[in-house]
């Protein structure tokens, strides 16, 4: 993993839309994975920037969502649909025709489940997989005790995802008790994964995932296992990394090598 430490969370973003940008001039139709939540906005706000500045078009551009509520209509204000379109889709030049996210309003949902995975197959496979972490270590909605193999499924969040979430939502009750979300299996398919986290709350688990063993009850360690992860964090979401100093060493080396490649 690249561990990649930055002094705040505009820094992450941005560092966020180059690996994005970069991406999508080498590959116009490139397949991004992408997630909701707060952590994201940023990035997502830093490339319609770019996108109205005319640096980049996402006019080939496809892409997946990781998760979708259960039971929200999709035009319910608090339906990952509505956050992707009012936050992302509706300011640059895509074309929603090819912007995924799962339906959790099917009647069958593991139909549902199955069909989101071929649609991704189909599309190729994700080039690039952006991922926000629970402050329980989850990913996606990947909760703690998930199978590290599992695919697009049905999950039950835990209390303390929906205690998380009940920002966005009038009260906890209205918070949903399920969701569809790809699988950790699924998520390690992509080819390149960039995880962001910014501020303190979310520093034991980047610690955990980071630093502690693969487990199934902190769902993001898998990413050990994938050969290119690139993790990008701010101070604050860095602060319990015992190994901080040998991170900032490497990424000056690498930085050091890409620019004498040209990278
Ligand atoms: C959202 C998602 C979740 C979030 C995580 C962090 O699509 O998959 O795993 O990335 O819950 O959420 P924020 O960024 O709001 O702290």
């Amino acid at each position: 993993m690249r561990i990649v430490i930055l002094p705040d969370a505009a820094s992450v973003s941005r560092r966020a839309a180059d690996v994005f940008c970069q991406l999508i001039k080498e590959l116009p139709d490139a397949v991004l994975g992408l997630a909701t939540g707060g952590t994201p906005l940023g990035t997502y706000n830093e490339l319609v920037r770019r996108n109205r500045a005319g640096e980049i078009s996402f006019a080939e551009v496809t892409t997946f969502n990781l998760d979708e509520y259960v039971g929200l209509p999709s035009n319910h204000e608090q339906s990952y649909h509505t956050f992707m379109h009012q936050n992302f889709f509706t300011h640059i030049d895509i074309d929603v025709s090819r912007c995924h996210l799962p339906d959790g309003e099917a009647t069958d949902l593991a139909l549902e489940c199955q069909r989101y995975e071929k649609l991704i197959d189909d599309a190729g496979g994700i080039d690039l997989q952006i991922l926000g972490i629970g402050s329980d270590g989850h990913i996606a909605f990947n909760e703690p005790g998930s199978s590290l193999a599992s695919r697009t499924r049905v999950k039950a969040l835990t209390q303390q995802t929906r205690i998380d979430n009940s920002r966005f939502f009038h009260a906890l009750d209205d918070v949903p008790r399920v969701a569809i979300t790809m699988g950790v299996g699924t998520i390690l398919e992509a080819d390149h994964i960039i995880l962001l986290a910014t501020g303190a709350s979310k520093a034991t688990a980047v610690r955990d995932f980071v630093e502690g063993p693969v487990s199934s009850m902190v769902p993001a360690s898998a990413l050990q296992l994938h050969p290119q992860v690139t993790v990008v964090l701010d101070s604050g979401a860095a602060g319990q990394l015992t190994r901080r100093e040998y991170y900032d060493y490497v990424e000056q080396i690498q930085c050091e090598l890409e620019s004498k490649s040209g990278n």
